[in-house]
């Protein structure tokens, strides 16, 4: 939080809002659901691929914030496994894109010590867009700064079976016997985030309520915040709305996290005065 605070002035847009979030109690892993790009370049008249375009500006924000937060891990939902089904000129920008964007940025996340990695069924993506995640991904892997998670062909429900099928994998070439089980760690440590601790809060802009089969496993406990800012226009103040917003959420994880009740004054003298 220090780096984000020493960044801004007294009195600079977004400092009343910094100046809010208690330090201690930051998001360990914020994902985030990129959504209305397309919605962004049809209210302008632009081709679709404008609002992508425009979208990178706000990657860009988003790192350099969660960063200098504190924040240690981001996710971001750049493609999903379904997103093949739109034009193919549509995806090739989308690629070609990235390509940009990782080659720009490299200079910064190295001088900002982050890490960045891609999730997702890797295999299945055009060369080049697997060499430029590969090399990025090699030149970044001694940073010990935030680690920026890019899900890129990436669906819950194909993790989970890719996890299931590494199991069974396992369980065949180690001889196990047939009726060999699984529990929820060795679920968790053959997903693409394997060794990361889950989302505490999982950010979707333009407003849909929906997980679009993002991080299904990992999501179980996260805090949900949505907002109508487009992905495009979304910047510093909106993230930092969003970090404020989970600081006033009670996580419980299932148990009962009451306030503690005052002491009963009958039940103390019960205890101090035994009746005999
Ligand atoms: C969803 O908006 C957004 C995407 C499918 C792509 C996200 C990609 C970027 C932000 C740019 C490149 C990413 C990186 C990491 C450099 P949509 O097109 O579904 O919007 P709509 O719902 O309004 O049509």
């Amino acid at each position: 939080m220090k780096a984000l605070l020493d960044s801004l002035k007294p009195g600079e847009n977004d400092w009343d809002l910094a100046q809010s979030i208690d330090p201690d109690r930051l998001p360990s892993h914020v994902a985030i659901i990129m959504d209305g790009n397309g919605r962004w370049a049809r209210r302008r008249s632009l081709p679709r691929v404008a609002g992508h375009k425009a979208g990178i500006e706000s990657v860009r924000a988003t790192v350099e914030t969660c960063a200098r937060m504190g924040v240690q891990i981001l996710t971001l939902y750049a493609f999903s496994v379904e997103n093949w089904k739109r034009p193919r000129s549509e995806v090739d920008t989308l690629w070609r894109l990235l390509h940009i964007y990782v080659r720009k940025e490299l200079p910064t996340l190295m001088e900002n010590d982050i890490r960045m990695r891609a999730i997702g069924r890797l295999e299945a993506l055009p060369p080049q867009v697997r060499h430029d995640l590969e090399s990025t991904e090699r030149i970044t892997a001694h940073n010990r700064g935030m680690l920026v998670n890019l899900a890129i062909n990436y669906g819950g429900r194909a993790e989970l079976v890719d996890a299931v099928n590494a199991l069974l994998e396992k369980a065949r070439s180690s001889g196990r016997p047939s009726d060999f089980r699984v529990d929820e760690a060795d679920i968790s440590s053959h997903l693409y985030t394997a060794g990361m601790a889950d989302p505490d809060l999982l950010i979707r802009t333009s407003g849909e309520l929906r997980i679009s089969n993002f991080l299904l496993w990992q999501i179980a406990y996260a805090e949900l915040y949505v907002t109508p800012t487009l992905w495009p226009d979304f910047r510093r103040a909106d993230l930092l709305q969003a970090v404020l917003e989970y600081q006033k959420r009670e996580r419980r994880f299932g148990g009962l996290n009451l306030p503690r009740p005052a002491p009963d004054r009958h039940l103390m003298e019960a205890v101090a005065f035994p009746m005999k």
